[in-house]
């Protein structure tokens, strides 16, 4: 990766007054967390994703998609933010009012790096939610759950479900209103260990350089949004975003 693409991309860093970063599964690979789509190790590679993280695969098979959720959930419990976090944690704390941090990712790597306002476009794993609201209008309680089901509402036979963004449903509005302002608005845009396969998220590169920003894309593979990049780096989050943001 050339040096002098390294030094455009720090200096910009240093001197933006708005950066936006979006950061996807890669940020949290070397923390140990599976990405979806790396070949041999990605989560989809050797899961269904229709089957395991959509409505209908839960409403499908429960017991299945909670038990798989059950196993992400103590990755993420077991992992520990990487140099990556922590850089862009200290960097958004340094550069008082400068970072706006926005997520694909439902672990909580970045807030337990020190950056609580993370915006979250694809929910947080470890927040369950009811399944659909109680029919009765009362406020669901959690039955004895029965070894390795969800748990039940002891009144409506509601299911509790992972507080993530499953296909086919929505984003939270907020959340993609904050990131598509964010994007807008900043001069520099980093986006950080993404294939650029799925949208919305995947979009925000071509609005941050439709008005006007420099994006630098971090990843040591190709992504769909490398066309949208001014500048491309390929490397990993853990050893670029070190260099690109301690200061000086
Ligand atoms: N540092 C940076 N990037 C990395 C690293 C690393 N150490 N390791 C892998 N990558 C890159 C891969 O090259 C790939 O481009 O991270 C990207 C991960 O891509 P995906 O696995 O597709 O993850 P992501 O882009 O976040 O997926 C988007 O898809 O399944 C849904 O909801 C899920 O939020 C997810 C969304």
């Amino acid at each position: 990766m050339a040096e002098d693409t390294v030094a455009a991309v720090q200096a910009l860093a240093q001197r933006a007054a708005s950066v936006c970063v979006l950061t996807g599964a890669g940020m949290s690979a070397e923390s140990g967390i599976a990405t979806f789509r790396d070949a041999m190790s990605g989560l989809w590679s050797r899961f269904d994703p229709a089957e395991l993280a959509s409505e209908e695969g839960f409403r499908a098979n429960p017991a299945r998609v909670w038990a798989w959720y059950a196993e992400r959930k103590q990755a993420v419990r077991a992992a520990l933010p990487n140099a990556g976090h922590v850089a862009l944690a200290e960097y958004g704390r340094r550069r008082s009012g400068v970072l706006t941090l926005v997520t694909q990712n439902v672990d909580d790597l970045h807030q337990r790096a020190g950056w609580p306002q993370t915006i979250r476009l694809h929910g947080d794993i470890l927040a369950d939610r009811w399944l659909q609201p109680c029919p009765s209008g009362r406020a669901c309680e959690v039955a004895q759950a029965l070894p390795g089901e969800p748990p039940r509402c002891a009144d409506c036979g509601n299911l509790l479900r992972p507080g993530v963004v499953w296909f086919g449903e929505m984003l939270p509005e907020d959340a993609m209103a904050a990131a598509e302002q964010a994007a807008r608005a900043c001069e520099l845009m980093l986006v950080v260990g993404t294939s650029g396969a799925v949208w919305p998220a995947a979009g925000l590169a071509a609005v941050a350089r439709r008005a006007g920003a420099k994006v630098a894309i971090l990843n040591p593979d190709a992504s769909e949004i490398d066309d949208q990049a001014h500048w491309v780096l390929r490397g990993t989050a853990a050893t670029l975003l070190p260099r690109l943001l301690d200061s000086g």
